[in-house]
Order: C-alpha cells, then sequence, then structure tokens
C-alpha cells in the first residue's frame, strides 16, 4: 500500500475509533391524554439514541406499552422498590440519572410540574429529577388543559424550573382532549425529537460533550 493510502486508512481508523457513541436519553411520561403519543415518542429517539422509559402511575391509564421498541425498558414506580432488597443494591433512580446524557419529560402533566418546581419527589420520575445533573439537559414537554395552562401556578412553576436550568418545548394552540381549541396541547413529537438531536448535535459539533 503506497505512504498516502495507508495514512488515509490510518485516518478512518481513529474516526472510527473515536466516533461518538449514540447518546442515552431517558425519556418519562407523565398522566396526561398525551401520553398516548409516548410509543411514537420512544419510536422517534429509538433509531437515533439509546432509550429508557420512565411512567408515573398515572400515565399508565394512557400508555399502550405494546407501542414502546421492545429493547426499550419501560420503569414505574413498582421498579424502584423491587429493585432494591438491601443496603449494597443500587437505588434505580440513581442508576437512570448516572445513565442518562439527556432527560425528556413528555408529557409534563400540571402535577408534576408543580412538584418539580417545589422539589417534590414522591415517585420514580421525580426522584430521577430531584437527583438530576443539571450539567446534563433536562427537557419538559407540558402538555394540560387551557384551564391549566394559563392559571398563575403555571407562570410560577415555570420560572422556578427555568432557573434550575430545565429547558421548556412549550405547549401548542390546537383543539385539546375536552373538546375545546386552546393553548396547552404538547409539541408535536417530531418537534421534541429534533429540539433534543438539534441540542445534543451541536454541543457535539462544539466539543461539549466528550462520550466515547
Ligand atoms: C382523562 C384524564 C386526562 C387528563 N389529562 C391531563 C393532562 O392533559 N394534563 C395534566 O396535567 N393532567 C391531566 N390529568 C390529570 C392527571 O392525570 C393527574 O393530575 C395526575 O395526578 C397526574 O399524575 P402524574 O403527574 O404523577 O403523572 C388528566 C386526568 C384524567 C382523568
Amino acid at each position: 500500500m503506497a505512504y498516502s493510502e495507508s495514512m488515509s486508512a490510518e485516518r478512518e481508523l481513529i474516526q472510527v475509533n473515536t466516533a461518538p457513541r449514540n447518546p442515552r436519553i431517558l425519556l418519562g411520561a407523565c398522566g396526561s391524554v398525551a401520553a398516548m403519543k409516548f410509543g411514537n415518542l420512544c419510536r422517534c429517539f429509538f433509531g437515533w439514541a439509546e432509550v429508557r422509559a420512565v411512567a408515573t402511575k398515572a400515565s399508565l391509564q394512557f400508555i399502550d406499552r405494546a407501542s414502546l421498541p421492545k429493547e426499550v425498558i419501560l420503569y414505574t414506580d413498582e421498579d424502584e422498590w423491587s429493585s432494591w432488597k438491601k443496603i449494597s443494591d443500587p437505588v434505580l433512580h440513581i442508576e437512570l440519572r448516572k445513565w442518562a446524557d439527556i432527560m425528556v419529560i413528555a408529557p409534563l402533566s400540571a402535577n408534576t410540574l408543580g412538584k418539580i418546581a417545589g422539589g417534590l419527589c414522591d415517585n420514580l420520575l421525580t426522584s430521577i429529577v430531584r437527583a438530576w445533573d443539571f450539567s446534563k439537559q433536562l427537557f419538559v414537554a407540558p402538555a394540560m388543559n387551557s384551564f391549566s395552562w394559563t392559571n398563575s401556578f403555571t407562570e410560577r412553576h415555570i420560572v422556578l424550573i427555568d432557573d434550575l436550568g430545565i429547558s421548556l418545548i412549550p405547549p401548542v394552540t390546537k383543539r385539546l382532549a375536552g373538546g375545546e381549541y386552546a393553548n396547552g396541547a404538547m409539541a408535536e413529537v417530531d418537534l421534541i425529537y429534533s429540539t433534543v438531536r438539534l441540542f445534543w448535535e451541536s454541543r457535539i459539533r462544539q466539543g461539549e460533550l466528550r462520550v466515547g
């Protein structure tokens, strides 16, 4: 092999070996009708990233587990307790917080928004958020009735989570589950996916994230 050929083969090898691994995305769902789209959200991210999922008890009313890719583990509050038996066992919410590069809560309910803003952590999902390392990005896509969205609690809670460094993917105006045309619907799944992916890829380009 000529010298220049061997150099370019070596360069290629180095590029392959230093290629960043796939991002680890932790998807969370709360008890909103929009959680019916959670399977679709998981499928969207699954093609690009390693995906794990966390569901609140209320969200399970809306999630069709069969709609999730079979490789995506869906964790619930029961797993937090069943995986811990003795002092040396790992604690699930801490393990998931360490595993994830990015967390995305979509849909985020009014209830969980309030809990995060107040630092409450009474289930698996909010325990992960309460222990979150805010040098890593956490996105939320709220979904709620427009009466809840425009309620003054929401504004206060959004200010508080913004102070924590949580990124808001705002809800949109459309026909809601109650029938009215109003603001409060979860942003489209494609928009949530592209927002997170653009964020990750821009950080990789800027060299701010070193994964491998
Ligand atoms: C049919 C139905 C639909 C609901 N949709 C929403 C919703 O879109 N957004 C919301 O914030 N709460 C909604 N709720 C209320 C939440 O499910 C409730 O506040 C629950 O405690 C949220 O729990 P979580 O935050 O732990 O998921 C709905 C309740 C019902 C019964």
